[in-house]
C-alpha cells in the first residue's frame, strides 16, 4: 500500500508523525507532502527534527496568504504531485487550509481519501477551520473519528456509516509516549525563574482572537489578572499584537518564541494550568491531567468539559482569572482512546470494505 500524506501546519506534523511510524511498522510506503503553510523553522523544521517523520518527498513552499490564495495555490501545486504518484490513499489531517486543499484535489482525482480527526464541529461557521473540516468530511471516503460522538455527528449529517471508523485520537498516542520521556522540569523554567506547579502556560493564535486587537487586549487583561506567572510561547501571527498590547512589560506574562513539541509537553506537565485557544493543546492538557481554560466560546472537544478539566472563558477577563485558579477535578475518563489510534487507522485503511471502488482513474489524464 502507498499512502500520500498532506501536511502543512504545526498540529499536522505532530499527528502525522504517529501514523507515519505505524506505517513503517506495517510496511506501508508513505509519500509525505509539505504544503509549506507553516515555514518558520520554529513552526516546521523543529518538528521534523524531533518527531519520527520522514523528510518530505515534496515541499510545495506555498507560504502565507489570504485563504483563497493560500488554498488555491496549494491545490495548484498538489494536483501534479498526486497525479504523478497516484497513491492507494491520500491522508489529510484536521482542519487547516492544507487539509481542505488536500481533500479537494484528491477527491477530484478520484483518489481514495482518508480524513483523520473527522466529525469535529464547533458549530461556528465564522471559524475557517469549521468550513475546512465540514468540506473534508464530506468529500473523504474514509473518516477516522476520535470517538463515538464524532461518528454520530457524521451519520447525522448523512455520511454513510460504512465510511466511518472510530479510531481514537493520534495526539493522545503521542502525548503518552512523549510524557514518559520527560523526567525533569524543562530548562526553560530555570531560565525564567519559574518553579514547577506555580505557573500557567498560554497560547493564542486563532483568527477570532487575533484579528481584532480589542479582543486580544481583553484576553491580555484577563491573563494579567491570573495570580501567577504566565509563560506565553508566541505564534508568529500573534507577535505584533503582543508588542502593541505591551504584554510582558511590567506584568506576569513571559513571552517566548514558539517551542518544539517536546518542550511544549514538558512545559505543560509541570504547569498549574493551561490557557489556550488551540484545539490540540486542550487535548494534551486533558491527557496530562492539567486543568485548561479555553479562550473561546465553544470547543470541538466537548468531552474535556465534562468533568471540569476544561472550562470555556471566551475573552472575558473575569471568567479567565476565575477559571485559572479553580481546583483540579477528581476524575477523568478516556474519551479519545487509549493510545492505539495509529494502529486502528492502519487497520481501517487495510479493510477491503473501506476502499472505494474508484482508484484515481483521473491520475493519468
Ligand atoms: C493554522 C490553522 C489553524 C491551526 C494553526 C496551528 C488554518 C485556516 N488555520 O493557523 O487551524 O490551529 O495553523 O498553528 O489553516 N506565519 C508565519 N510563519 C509561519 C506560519 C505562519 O509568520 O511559519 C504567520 C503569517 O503571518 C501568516 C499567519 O501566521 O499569515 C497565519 O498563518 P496560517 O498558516 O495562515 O494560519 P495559522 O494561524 O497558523
Amino acid at each position: 500500500m502507498r499512502v500520500l500524506t498532506v501536511v502543512g501546519a504545526r498540529p499536522q506534523f505532530i499527528k502525522a508523525a504517529v501514523l507515519s511510524a505505524e506505517f513503517r511498522r506495517a510496511g506501508i510506503e508513505e509519500i509525505l507532502v509539505h504544503t509549506g503553510q507553516h515555514y518558520d523553522p520554529s513552526m516546521s523544521d523543529v518538528f521534523f527534527e524531533e518527531l519520527p517523520l520522514p523528510a518530505p518527498a515534496y515541499r510545495l513552499d506555498v507560504g502565507s496568504g489570504a485563504h483563497g490564495e493560500q488554498t488555491g495555490e496549494m491545490m495548484k501545486r498538489l494536483e501534479p504531485v498526486m497525479k504523478c504518484e497516484c497513491p492507494d490513499w491520500v491522508a489529510v489531517y484536521g482542519d487547516t487550509n492544507s487539509t481542505l486543499a488536500g481533500a479537494l484535489v484528491a477527491s477530484k482525482l478520484r483518489l481514495p481519501t482518508v480524513h483523520v480527526e473527522a466529525g469535529l464541529r464547533s458549530f461556528n461557521r465564522e471559524m475557517p477551520e469549521e468550513i475546512n473540516r465540514i468540506v473534508a468530511d464530506h468529500v473523504a471516503d474514509l473518516l477516522c473519528a476520535p470517538n463515538a460522538g464524532a461518528a454520530e455527528r457524521l451519520r447525522a449529517e448523512g455520511i454513510e456509516p460504512a465510511k466511518i471508523a472510530v479510531t481514537g485520537d493520534l495526539m493522545i498516542d503521542l502525548v503518552q509516549i512523549a510524557a514518559k520521556s520527560v523526567n525533569a522540569p524543562p530548562a526553560l523554567l530555570q531560565r525564567h525563574a519559574l518553579s514547577p506547579g506555580n505557573y500557567a502556560v498560554l497560547t493564542i493564535h486563532r483568527a477570532g482572537n487575533t484579528e481584532d486587537p480589542a479582543v486580544f487586549e481583553r484576553l491580555i487583561e484577563g491573563i494579567r489578572r491570573v495570580a501567577m506567572p504566565v509563560i506565553f510561547p508566541v505564534h508568529p501571527r500573534t507577535r505584533a499584537l503582543v508588542k502593541a498590547a505591551k504584554a510582558g512589560f511590567d506584568d506576569n506574562i513571559i513571552a517566548v518564541d514558539p517551542l518544539s513539541y517536546r518542550e511544549t509537553i514538558a512545559l505543560l506537565m509541570f504547569s498549574k494550568v493551561l490557557l489556550t485557544d488551540s484545539g490540540g493543546m486542550q487535548k494534551e492538557a486533558f491527557a496530562l491531567r492539567i486543568p485548561c481554560v479555553t479562550l473561546r466560546d465553544e470547543t470541538e472537544w466537548i468531552e474535556t468539559l465534562e468533568d471540569g478539566w476544561n472550562v470555556l472563558a471566551g475573552a472575558d477577563p473575569a471568567r479567565i482569572a476565575r477559571a485559572a485558579i479553580r481546583p483540579v477535578p477528581a476524575k477523568r475518563g478516556a474519551p479519545y482512546g487509549n493510545g492505539d489510534c495509529a494502529r486502528r487507522i492502519v487497520d481501517a485503511l487495510s479493510t477491503p470494505a473501506a476502499v472505494p471502488g474508484r482508484r484515481g482513474e483521473l491520475c493519468a489524464s
